[in-house]
């Protein structure tokens, strides 16, 4: 079913908002970027001059904005262990007027669905002028940012037509682990000789198409939840941390509920004055045994000040009671299929409050002034 369904069709088909299509290409995103970036015997070709270039850095710097923002601290810590180097995320807007002191041999990564984010390309025309070499990844060949860095790689997911982003969060993650097995494959990197990369993003997909299988429950569980609430929570340690950013950036822009994306930890340190009776937390917990214990703790701090909680667990990592469980993957790649379901809560919350999905207020899909 969800395999079938063809990145260049511009339609809706039988679908009611382009959101709902876009979430459910997903699985066949993943796999098309298996066949773009390795070759058939599961080899990664990710051009050379990319890699070369990205290795005679000492540190990466990856500048976006919104949705692209978040999906590059999800693939910070993939990055960092993979090529040795540090990665540092810089807020496109920011970094147009105050830009940070910088390492020596920079490598700036420009991470944009649309290409064309004004505030990204005020950066790149400044790393030019500094001779700083530079990365896109965009879904749009040919588009400004592009065009104007040294490199390109192309995320193939289609177009995304709806305001609010989803598969191109989750192929830019995806790209950037075929970036960081290639750089890791070559300096020899024991981790990348062990990662897999092929092979672990065919589970992703299957863990995604097991996700989109439960829809009806998902629904279930956050109708009435979200339907009147002015606010709501998401909270996450580590990876999960990252991926509540962006649940909570999703949530905001077609629901209009206001939404945190917090440190699960962090909470207990001023913010979590704001939880009262009936407040929505929602949780998310990857199976990383480090901190996952952790942040049922928390789960209880929130639960005794009355929070209604709903948690989103990694199935090596569910107790009874979980509310919504998600299939096993490699823990490089647990924002891909942990985002998914709060991608459908923030589809389902908008729905059941009437909104329109694809087009909220206020927002375009790519903003060309600073
Ligand atoms: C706009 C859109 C966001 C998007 C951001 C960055 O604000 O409304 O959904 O994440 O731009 O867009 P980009 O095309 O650079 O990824």
């Amino acid at each position: 079913y969800t395999a079938e369904l063809d990145l260049s069709d511009i339609g809706k088909g039988t679908y009611p908002f382009y959101m709902l299509k876009e979430i459910d290409e997903q699985p066949t995103v993943m796999r098309k970027l298996s066949q773009v970036y390795a070759d058939a015997t599961g080899n990664v070709t990710v051009d050379s001059e990319i890699t070369k270039s990205l290795i005679a850095a000492d540190r990466l710097y990856i500048i976006a904005a919104g949705t692209s923002y978040n999906a590059g601290y999800a693939s910070k810590f993939l990055l960092e262990e993979l090529t040795e180097k540090p990665v540092e995320l810089g807020i496109a807007s920011e970094w147009g007027y105050n830009m940070p002191r910088l390492s020596e041999k920079p490598f700036f990564i420009f991470l944009s669905q649309s290409g064309e984010t004004a505030d990204s390309r005020q950066v790149l025309v400044k790393a030019n002028e500094l001779g700083i070499p530079s990365l896109t990844v965009t879904n749009v060949p040919g588009s400004t940012l592009s065009r104007e860095a040294n490199f390109t790689m192309l995320l193939h997911a289609g177009p995304e037509i709806a305001v609010a982003s989803t598969k191109a969060y989750t192929a830019q993650i995806a790209a950037l682990a075929f970036l960081a097995k290639a750089v890791g494959s070559e300096i020899k990197n024991g981790k990348a000789a062990k990662f897999d990369v092929v092979h672990e993003l065919s589970i992703v997909a299957q863990s995604i198409e097991a996700t989109l299988s439960e829809k009806a429950l998902i629904e279930s569980k956050v109708a009435g939840l979200l339907e009147t609430t002015r606010n709501a929570f998401y909270i996450g340690r580590g990876q999960d941390y990252y991926v509540a950013m962006e649940a909570s950036l999703k949530l905001k822009e077609i629901s209009y509920i206001q939404c945190e994306g917090f440190a699960a930890g962090e909470l207990k340190h001023g913010t979590i004055a704001l939880i009262e009776e009936n407040t929505p937390v929602l949780a998310l917990i990857s199976n990383n045994a480090k901190v996952s214990a952790h942040t049922r703790g928390n789960i209880s701090e929130v639960v005794a000040r009355g929070a209604n909680v709903i948690t989103i667990v990694e199935q090596d990592a569910a107790i009874l009671g979980d509310d919504i469980i998600i299939n096993n993957v490699h823990p490089y790649l647990s924002s891909i299929s942990m985002v998914i379901p709060t991608q459908l809560i923030a589809y389902y919350a908008s729905l059941h409050r009437g909104l329109d999905v694809d087009k909220p207020r206020n927002l375009a899909k790519s903003v060309t002034v600073e």
